[in-house]
């Protein structure tokens, strides 16, 4: 069985490290694990109670973002912290899907990489709050913190630590195998 993952960058930077390790995870996935990059980030219009009122009809980028993370078995987070938060295009992304519930019992990593030492722990640590009050499931082995990013992977994108690809690897391990224990309760 083929286990889907959607990815979604907290980063809209071309060259953006956080995109790059979502691709770089993608290109490791073991050959049943497929990872896919979600583009729509930046076309989600602010979010407003007034938008997703029960007599409102959500707009079309929002209805795409809860199909595809509806129809995905997993997610994983990469971001950037900002201004030690988590930046506001992808908090604008988690607050329309609050009442819809997508994400409830759906098994989440969330991973942040910064040039700081400080891996962007407090963008993750409060990415894991929001994650969770929203029920996803996010382990301890789903959560990755990736300091100094950049001696990690090259412009091109490609890791170059072979320490990071270990972790990548495990945190992906950790989605498939949350996913066979969801469906059993
Ligand atoms: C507005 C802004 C605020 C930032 N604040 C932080 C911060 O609080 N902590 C941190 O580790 N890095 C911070 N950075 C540096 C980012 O981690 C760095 O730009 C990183 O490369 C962004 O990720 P990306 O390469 O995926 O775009 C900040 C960058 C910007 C542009």
């Amino acid at each position: 069985m083929i286990t889907h993952i959607l990815a979604i960058s907290g980063s809209l930077r071309n060259t953006s490290s956080n995109t790059n390790i979502i691709k770089a995870s993608a290109a490791l996935a073991p050959a049943d694990i497929k990872i896919a990059l979600y583009e729509g980030l930046d076309k989600l219009p602010y979010f407003s109670p007034e938008l997703d009122g029960e007599d409102s009809i959500p707009p079309a980028t929002v209805k795409d973002l809860r199909e595809q993370l509806k129809n995905a078995d997993a997610v994983l987070f990469c971001t950037p912290e900002y201004a030690f938060g988590v930046p506001g295009v992808l908090k604008n992304a988690l607050d329309w899907i609050v009442s819809s519930g997508e994400l409830y019992d759906k098994p989440t990593a969330v991973i942040s990489a910064s040039p700081l030492a400080t891996g962007g722990d407090k963008a993750n640590a409060s990415l894991v709050q929001t994650l969770t009050v929203m029920s996803a499931i996010i382990s301890a082995e789903s959560k990755l913190l990736i300091p100094v990013v950049r001696t990690k992977i090259d412009a091109a994108g490609n890791i170059t630590d072979k320490t990071l690809e270990g972790s990548l690897l495990q945190v992906i391990n950790s989605l498939v195998v949350k996913n066979a224990s969801a469906g059993q309760h």
